[in-house]
């Protein structure tokens, strides 16, 4: 929708800013962003490892003193701001637009290899229905058969995989229908009928699950503290690193879904809904999967601890080789991937949002052009490097790199830069209790500028020795130079890039009488750089 206004004396076309329907489907798509693949397939096996029950602990240590002051700290922003990450970033203060554009570039990065995931877990879906791994088949069928694995010493092959390629083809046909149809029409409308079918099908499987034949040994490896764990930093920072791609918090998602709600919407009561369905969706899927390689565990005369692997593996041998030997097993794998695809669409459409929306805002692009010009090339891109024989290589390599020193990092410089540098926290808990019923104060200011950036410092440095001083998975050192290092570095530079190309009149910076009546309605001071018709400004002051 475009309608002529007049900026500086110029007509202009303005671009009206998209919105969700209702305050229920930005809660819906919140949640649908922030349950994905992160909670399905990583959750239970990164709380395994972190000492089970126990984990418990950090995991609610990282959720209530970072994940969710944080993800408040989004909504702030975005909602008060009013843009995409670089447009609010850059009225916060003209000098903090670079964090915008670091974290739309995270986004770059989780959506071209997420895309694949969904690809393998569609196919995996329609494998389940006839067993087709064979039983007893399943590892050679997932990394020689199905992925047609190299090695990683051959490096990036450009060998295609048709069995990959086409499913890739096929994602990145959907996602773009969505994209293409907007926020209301395409974003709600799949969260909307998405977000009840996962819960209904997840439910579904975690049940089925529960009742198999060995399910509570392993649950009760799951749930049996190992306190001793807890001890352990490593364990502390694996709970905090979880916590933010789990939350959908820090890299743009949740700045970019709250410019698109209304002037006056409780903010912290929909976080605290958003938080709270997060962290239960999670532990269900921990119950689900543990009650599911208790059952394996039993049936292979091992024990819980040998049966449980990380990742992938959990997700693409291990629940194989239960469909394949439970009763039922059929509809347990169908149920398990298919949640899988659910869950990875609905958020890789929030990672997608994010670089749609900059786009559109910067260049005061339509809808559709937008996301044409953002999607087809990231399709591309998704399908060079994933659908190959490298693919899981370099898809373990970035999807390590880009959570530690791209989310981690970003997190870590915008909070101090947010506390510290423009000193903008009081005015944001302004703006969130001027329309919430959750009150934030003096706790959530400490949690946001001193607990925060304490934890993600340390995860930082830890993290960066501990990469430094022994290769990553032992993977050859140019691959983990070009897809970890590289890419993170390239991440870094080219937001310094991006945030030093001018906004050009028709753009959001320079013309959005939209957010002008925001103002007005608000009672704060209009922006300068759009009265001026772009001759600069400092900044919103309220
Ligand atoms: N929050 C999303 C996930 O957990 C990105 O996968």
């Amino acid at each position: 929708m475009s309608s002529p206004t007049g900026t500086g004396g110029t007509a202009h076309k303005v671009v009206k800013r998209e919105a969700f329907g209702s305050r229920n489907v930005f809660i819906l798509s919140a949640i649908g962003s922030a349950v994905g693949l992160g909670n399905i397939w990583r959750f239970p096996y990164v709380a395994y490892e972190g000492g089970g029950g126990a984990f418990l602990v950090p995991y609610l240590c990282a959720l209530l003193t970072a994940g969710i002051p944080l993800l408040f700290l989004d909504y702030s922003i975005g909602h008060r701001f009013r843009g995409s990450a670089p447009l609010a970033f850059r009225r916060l203060n003209r000098k903090t637009e670079v964090l915008g554009w670091w974290q739309v570039l995270i986004c770059v990065v989780i959506a071209v290899y997420y895309a694949a995931i969904i690809a393998w877990s569609t196919m995996y879906t329609a494998f389940s229905a006839t067993l087709a791994w064979g039983k007893g088949n399943e590892e050679t069928f997932f990394f020689s058969e199905f992925l047609q694995m190299g090695k990683p010493t051959d490096g990036v092959s450009f060998d295609y995989v048709p069995g990959v390629l086409w499913p890739m083809l096929g994602v990145w046909a959907v996602i773009l229908v969505i994209m293409v149809l907007g926020v209301k029409k395409g974003i709600g409308m799949a969260n909307n009928i998405f977000m009840p079918l996962l819960t209904v099908m997840f439910l579904i499987m975690v049940i089925q699950a529960v009742l198999l034949p060995g399910a509570m040994d392993g649950l009760n490896a799951f749930f049996t503290p190992n306190w001793e764990a807890l001890k352990d930093p490593a364990v502390w920072a694996s709970a905090y690193g979880h916590i933010f791609f789990s939350l959908s918090v820090a890299f743009g998602i949740m700045v970019t879904y709250s410019s698109y709600l209304k002037r006056k919407t409780d903010l912290t009561g929909s976080g605290l809904v958003v938080g709270f369905a997060n962290s239960s969706f999670e532990i269900l899927a921990g119950i689900g999967v543990f009650a599911a390689l208790g059952f394996m565990a039993q049936a292979s005369g091992q024990g819980v601890n040998d049966v449980a692997s990380g990742g992938i593996g959990l997700a693409f041998v291990a629940f194989p080789t239960i469909a394949s030997n439970a009763a039922g097993g059929s509809i347990i794998g169908m149920l398990f991937f298919g949640s899988l695809v659910f869950a990875g669409v609905t958020s890789l459409i929030s990672i997608l949002e994010v670089i749609v929306a900059a786009v559109q805002d910067k260049l005061g692009w339509a809808r559709v052009k937008a996301t044409l010009v953002v999607t087809i090339p990231i399709a591309i891109v998704s399908i060079v490097l994933f659908a190959s024989t490298s693919g899981l290589f370099v898809l373990d390599i970035t999807d390590a790199f880009i959570n530690q020193f791209g989310i981690m990092a970003v997190a870590f410089v915008t909070v101090l830069v947010v506390a510290y540098g423009v000193r903008a926290l009081p005015k944001l808990a302004t703006h969130l209790n001027g329309r919430s019923t959750f009150k934030v104060g003096l706790i959530w200011r400490l949690l946001v500028g001193i607990v925060g950036p304490l934890a993600l410092g340390y995860m930082l440095v830890s993290e960066i020795i501990a990469k430094t001083s022994k290769p990553y998975e032992g993977y050859p050192g140019g691959m983990l130079a070009v897809f970890g290092w590289g890419m993170v570095a390239a991440v870094i530079v080219l937001s310094v890039v991006l945030a030093m190309i001018p906004w050009g009149p028709n753009s959001k910076a320079k013309n959005d009488p939209e957010y002008r009546e925001f103002l007005a309605a608000e009672g704060l001071e209009p922006d300068r750089e759009q009265i001026a018709g772009g001759t600069g400004g400092e900044g919103v002051r309220s």
